[in-house]
This record gives structure tokens, C-alpha cells and sequence, in this order.
């Protein structure tokens, strides 16, 4: 990361705290790693991002319905999902600094430091064996590369590594109060299995036809060897994820739909398509035949935040074998039993969150003259935004409080609206742009006379009077969804 790319993020990180988006998890108790919690307005920008996601998987599409499944789920389905067995990442030790890390991590770092120091050929060389020894799960060859590659632990500086072992990232907890017969269940590493299971009910119970899906939100839970890099990857985290479930044969155009309208729908905010690009996954896991991941440019440089993935019949399959229950589908157009194909979105609502407030935030000069002035803005899209306007009374007096709360109470109904009478205008203005509320509404003397007042629009800084009774509309217009799902 450059040094600018670096400060970027530390004052996106730091406003994130500052203005009650983001905190660190447990932080009166020195904090707990890789988990965080949010805040009011951080609360407000998730909720409105899951939103948009659902209005568009389920709201517009006649064909995909959602549902909310438990995050406990019987112990055998992780086993059928291949997840006891093989959700692994590689993990060393360094024996002086006692610090544990990714070993594939490590190997990556060293490709980057290659390709800055302009080493093309043996990033390249490196890559192509690591992805060899991870392909073959040879965890011998990893730790050899570490060593030929001279990789020593950041912290004590030493080479002096353990072996290269395979970590389970699923955490486990026992289920049932009395311990003779309390079971060993998991805390879903994926919501997607919640989906699977599910998969006849909601057929059934919807009357649903091929082709169809199933989207879902909520937590999901992986015991990361490392996390950094803020809510990038943590422990406790959300997904938002859709099945969509297909004739055998048709998935590489559902796969095709699914990779073209998930880009439009992180585009459709406004982002620098510049700041997008696919990646297509070299080595494919075994129940996939094609997958592809979206990445963001953060400051950090090109990092996955969504993936479409085509899962074939595999997890369908293995719940039938698991469970002993039929997961066939009667297609009448062709008069045919069939286990459907599936193409899953997978998209992290932390890393999408994330996403947003990187790309919303700027430092701005707004110096004039010999006048300094400065403002730090959250550019988000008016949808997102936590509160979509700010009532201010010019003065706490003469009245202006009165007619202010009276404006207040009407539009509160429809939208998230703050009141504030503290610190001066300019002050008000800069706490409002620095959460992305998109109007402020000044209440003055002649509001009393007239019944208008002003609006000030957060990007432009522009102001405007308008009729009183003019709000609801404006207001309405510019927060709707139909601006973003068009
Ligand atoms: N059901 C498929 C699946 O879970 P994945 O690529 O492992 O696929 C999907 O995860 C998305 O979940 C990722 O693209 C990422 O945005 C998010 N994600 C995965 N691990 C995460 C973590 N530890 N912290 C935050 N987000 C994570």
C-alpha cells in the first residue's frame, strides 16, 4: 500500500469511529480480534445496503423469493458440504515471535513485493508453484517455499518456522444443556447450506418453477487464521447470498446473466466502472465448474467482494446422499426428474459496506483567499444514506425551534430525520456532510412569515428556498429506490 493509499485508509478507518459507523468489537476490554460492531449511523448504511440488495434479488425478480434460516443447522450438513473436512487454510507458526499466519499469506506477500520491486518472472514462478502445492494440498512444499523464498516473520524477524498445518475455519460450540448428551453443532460458515436444505420446502410450499432462487441474509462465521484489514475479513460477519437453482445444461447462461447483473448492480450506485474488474478463479473449488469474482479496487489494491460461482448439482447431491431424502425437482416442460444445477451470488455485506464508504469519503480544501476551510464528505448515494435530512433552526429562540420540530414530526414518518439546535450553522453543516445526509434544512425567520425554508444540498453545497409544503416531494424524489433500480 502507498503511503497515501495507506493514510486513506487509516482517516476512513478513523471516521468510521468518529462518526458512529464503526467500532471495534468489545472495545473497553481492549477489543476482540477481527470483530467489530456498528454503530448508529454505520447501523442505518448496513440496513439500507441489505435493502437495495433484497428489492433487487427478490423484490424484482417474480422468481426468487427469501427466506431467513437458523444459523445452527444439524452437524451433518457441514459434513456433507464437504466444509468438516476440507474448509482448511494452511497455517505456520514462527517459533521466536510465537505469531501464527496464513502460509499461502505469506507466499502472496512475497508475490507483491516481487511485482513492486518489478521481479516479474519470479513473481510468476512463485505463483504458479504455490497454486501447484496448494492444489495438491502439499503443505511440505508450502513451508519449502517459505524457506527457499526467505521469508521471515515480520515480528521477530526469524526464519524460524514450524511446520505448515491445515486449520478448520469453523467454530464449534456444544448444543444441549446436559453434557452426556450435548452435541458438537457448527456456527455456519456459509448461509448458503441454510438455502440447500431448504431448497424442496420452498419449492413446494412456492409452487416455484425452474428456473428459480433463493436468497438469503445473515451472519456467517469463520475462525480466520489472520484478519486485518478492518471489516474486510473478519470473524463474525454477513453475506448476502441467492441460489439459483437451474436445468442441467443451462447453467453456463445463468452463470453468464447472474456475472453481467450483479456488476450492474454495484455500478448502478455510481461507482468508476475503473474501479471494478472480474476475476476469473484459475483453480475452481471441486463442486464448481465456473466461478468468477468481483473485485473493488480498495486502497489495498483489487480484493474480492462478491462471487458468482456455478456449483453444478454438487450440494444437492450430497445432501440426497447425506440425508437419505429425495432433492429432485419434476420438470413438466420435459417431463423429467432432475437434481437442479446451481449458480450462487455471494456478496459480503461488510466488504460491501466497506466498498461504500471508501468510495464516498473525500478530504476537501475548501479554502478562499486568505480563508482556510476544509470539510470531510461522505459522497453517498441519497439510498444509502443514514439520514436523509437534517432540520436546523437557525436560532433557539424567536419561535424557529417550534416550527422546526413541526417539520420534523411530519417528514420523520416517511424518512430517518435528525434535529439539531447546537453550534453554529456551519458546524451543523460539516457534522451532516461528514455522515453523507444529503439535505439540510434551515428553518428561519422568514419561514415564519412565509412557510419556506431553505435546502442545502450536501454536494454541491448549493442553497435554495423552497414552500414548506414542497419537502415531502423533494425529499421523496431524490431517496427513492426507483433512482437506484431502474
Ligand atoms: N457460499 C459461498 C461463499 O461463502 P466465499 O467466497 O467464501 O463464498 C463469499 O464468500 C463472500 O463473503 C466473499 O466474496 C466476501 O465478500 C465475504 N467474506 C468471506 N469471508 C469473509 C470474512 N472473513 N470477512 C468478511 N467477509 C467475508
Amino acid at each position: 500500500m502507498s503511503k497515501n493509499n495507506d493514510e486513506l485508509f487509516k482517516n476512513v478507518i478513523s471516521h468510521a469511529k468518529e462518526y458512529g459507523f464503526v467500532f471495534q468489537s468489545s472495545e473497553i476490554y481492549d477489543g476482540l480480534s477481527a470483530v467489530y460492531d456498528y454503530g448508529q449511523n454505520g447501523a442505518e448504511l448496513k440496513n439500507n445496503i441489505k435493502t437495495y440488495w433484497w428489492k433487487a434479488m427478490v423484490q424484482l425478480h417474480e422468481n426468487i423469493v427469501g427466506i431467513d434460516s437458523a444459523i445452527f443447522m444439524h452437524p451433518r450438513i457441514w459434513k456433507a458440504s464437504g466444509h468438516v473436512d476440507g474448509f482448511n487454510d494452511p497455517m505456520i507458526d514462527n517459533k521466536d515471535s510465537k505469531k501464527r499466519y496464513r502460509a499461502d499469506q505469506l507466499l502472496e506477500d512475497r508475490i507483491n513485493k516481487y511485482e513492486r520491486d518489478r521481479k516479474t518472472d519470479k513473481a510468476v514462478k512463485l505463483q504458479l508453484e504455490m497454486d501447484k502445492a496448494l492444489k495438491a494440498e502439499d503443505l511440505g512444499r508450502l513451508r519449502d517455499l517459505i524457506i527457499e523464498h526467505e521469508i521471515a516473520c515480520p515480528v521477530s524477524g526469524t526464519r524460524n518456522w514450524t511446520d505448515v498445518r491445515q486449520f478448520n475455519l469453523m467454530f464449534s460450540t456444544q448444543f444441549g444443556a446436559m453434557s452426556e448428551d450435548s452435541e458438537e453443532v457448527y456456527l455456519r460458515p456459509e448461509t448458503a447450506q441454510g438455502i440447500f436444505v431448504n431448497f424442496l420446502n420452498v419449492q413446494k410450499t412456492g409452487r416455484m418453477k425452474i428456473p428459480f432462487g433463493i436468497a438469503q441474509i445473515g451472519k456467517a462465521f469463520r475462525n480466520e487464521v489472520i484478519a486485518r484489514q478492518f471489516i474486510m475479513r473478519m470473524r463474525e460477519f454477513e453475506q448476502m447470498e441467492m441460489q439459483f437453482f437451474v436445468r442441467p445444461g443451462t447453467e453456463m447462461e445463468w452463470y453468464n446473466y447472474w456475472k453481467e447483473a450483479r456488476l450492474k448492480w454495484h455500478l448502478a450506485l455510481g461507482t468508476s466502472a475503473e474501479k471494478y474488474r472480474y476475476h476469473d478463479h484459475a483453480k475452481l473449488a471441486h463442486y464448481a465448474n465456473a466461478a468468477v469474482d468481483i473485485e473493488f479496487e480498495f486502497p489495498f489494491g483489487f480484493k474480492e467482494v462478491e462471487g458468482i460461482h456455478s456449483r453444478t448439482d454438487f450440494d444437492l447431491s450430497q445432501h440426497q446422499q447425506f440425508s437419505g431424502k429425495k432433492m429432485q425437482y419434476f420438470d413438466p416442460e420435459i417431463n423429467q426428474n432432475y437434481i437442479p444445477y446451481v449458480i450462487e451470488t455471494s456478496i459480503g455485506l461488510d466488504r460491501m459496506f466497506l466498498l461504500t464508504l471508501m468510495n464516498a469519503y473525500e478530504e476537501q480544501d475548501l479554502s478562499e483567499g486568505d480563508t482556510q476551510d476544509s470539510r470531510v464528505v461522505l459522497k453517498l448515494h441519497p439510498c444509502l444514506a443514514p439520514v436523509k435530512a437534517a432540520i436546523l433552526p437557525l436560532t433557539k429562540k424567536d419561535g424557529l425551534p417550534e416550527k422546526a420540530r413541526e417539520i420534523m414530526d411530519r417528514l420523520k414518518l416517511d424518512h430517518p430525520i435528525v434535529y439539531e439546535e447546537k453550534d453554529s450553522i456551519g458546524k451543523r453543516y460539516r457534522r451532516q456532510d461528514a455522515i453523507g445526509t444529503p439535505f439540510c434544512i434551515t428553518v428561519d425567520h422568514q419561514s415564519l412569515e412565509d412557510n419556506t425554508i431553505t435546502i442545502r444540498h450536501r454536494d454541491s453545497m448549493k442553497q435554495e428556498r423552497v414552500a414548506i409544503n414542497q419537502l415531502d416531494r423533494i425529499i421523496g424524489d431524490l431517496v427513492s429506490w426507483k433512482n437506484l433500480l431502474k
